[in-house]
């Protein structure tokens, strides 16, 4: 492990003898077991931290594969559109590889660290006056009739590079777990991992399946909903999505899997981000909440969960968004003057009860 996606996964990756092999440290994202929150849902829960890739989030699974096979083609440069966390793994590979990279991004609604990023690793950034799918819908009008690779989720190594994720969650268990709760936004991400739970059954290394539950935002939810929504809204700028493109496939994947795609609301998608930075230590972006929001909504209506093997998604890192955690956290931060009797009346003052 640790060699990269590429390389570790090379038999099961579309990759030939002319596709480079080279990695940035993407992939091998620890699985981490809940000690708070599974105690008292009743199941053996576990978080994929894909925040710990080297950009902050699960794309650079996918991104690895997209730009080998970009080189492989010699392409020109790549381009895409994004809600923040493509565009920043599309810049870091594109830098990497001496590629040019070209991201259309939703002006004013990115979280203000991917817009960071995608700047510092020397993309050349548009910032477009509409919606993400606007953006997207004119990145594959482009590519279409420019030589210039389009890596958003459409391209399929994206999704073949992404898959590796859950060959790493059978691994580690042993097997696929019961239930894998995720957030879905253009759906890209639970059209692969499903694809890479089913290859590895096929494959005989794991034994069962999961149930594939996915969650959108309620006002981003066009799945949940059964058509389009014209001006997705919701505090989870990553899966601010109102048109996704592997719609069909994630409801493939619902199906198959026996699982869900449903809605979870803002105050859900917060109630989450802040219960597992403060109860688990993992600080998730909005949109990665959405997937703990979600078995939190599915374990109070009913589904039972005794003893079932859970997996939530936590596809990016709260640290993209900083100021969205300084507004909406409870802080406990007094104010202190530069003296030990300051500093032993606050510590005295915020003391647990009977410590
Ligand atoms: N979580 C995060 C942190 C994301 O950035 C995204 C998508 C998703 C979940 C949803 O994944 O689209 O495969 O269903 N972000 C894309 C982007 C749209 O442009 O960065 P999905």
């Amino acid at each position: 492990m640790g060699v990269g996606v590429l390389q570790q996964y090379r038999d099961l990756l579309p990759v030939s003898e002319e596709t480079p092999i080279f990695s940035m440290g993407e992939g091998d994202t620890p699985l981490v077991r809940s000690r708070n929150l599974g105690r008292e849902l009743g199941c053996d829960l576990f978080f994929k931290l894909e925040g710990c890739n080297p950009t902050g989030s699960f794309k650079d699974r996918g991104m690895v594969v997209a730009i080998a096979k970009a080189m492989e083609d010699n392409c020109l440069g790549v381009m895409c559109a994004s809600t923040g966390n493509t565009s920043a793994s599309a810049a870091a590979y594109s830098a990497y590889c001496g590629l040019t990279c070209w991201v259309l991004i939703p002006k004013g609604e990115v979280a203000l660290g991917k817009l960071a990023q995608a700047m510092a690793y020397g993309a050349r950034v548009l910032l477009v006056d509409g919606n993400f799918d606007a953006a997207l819908a004119l990145v594959r009008k482009f590519t279409e009739t420019h030589p210039i690779t389009l890596v958003n989720s459409v391209n399929q190594h994206r999704i073949e590079g992404q898959k590796t994720a859950s060959f790493e969650v059978s691994d580690v268990l042993g097997d696929a777990p019961d239930y894998l709760f995720i957030p879905v936004g253009n759906a890209g991400n639970i059209t692969a991992y499903w694809r890479g739970f089913v290859e590895y059954h096929q494959l005989g290394r794991n034994e069962s399946l999961p149930k594939m539950m996915g969650f959108q935002a309620e006002g981003a939810a066009p799945i949940v909903r059964g058509e389009p929504v014209l001006h997705p809204q919701t505090i989870a700028s990553a899966i601010r999505i109102g048109n996704p493109a592997s719609w069909k496939s994630a409801e493939r994947a619902r199906d198959q899997s026996g699982g869900v795609i449903d809605a979870v609301s803002d105050d859900e998608i917060l109630e989450a981000y802040r219960l597992i930075a403060s109860r688990e230590g993992i600080f998730g972006e909005p949109a990665s909440a959405a997937s703990v929001a979600g078995l939190l909504k599915m374990h109070r209506s009913g589904l039972a969960l005794d003893g079932k093997r859970v997996v939530c998604v936590i596809t990016g890192t709260g640290l993209k968004d900083p100021d969205l955690a300084v507004s909406s956290v409870q802080a406990h931060t007094v104010e202190v003057q530069p003296n030990l009797e300051a500093i032993e009346s606050a510590i005295m003052e915020s003391l647990p009860s009977g410590a």
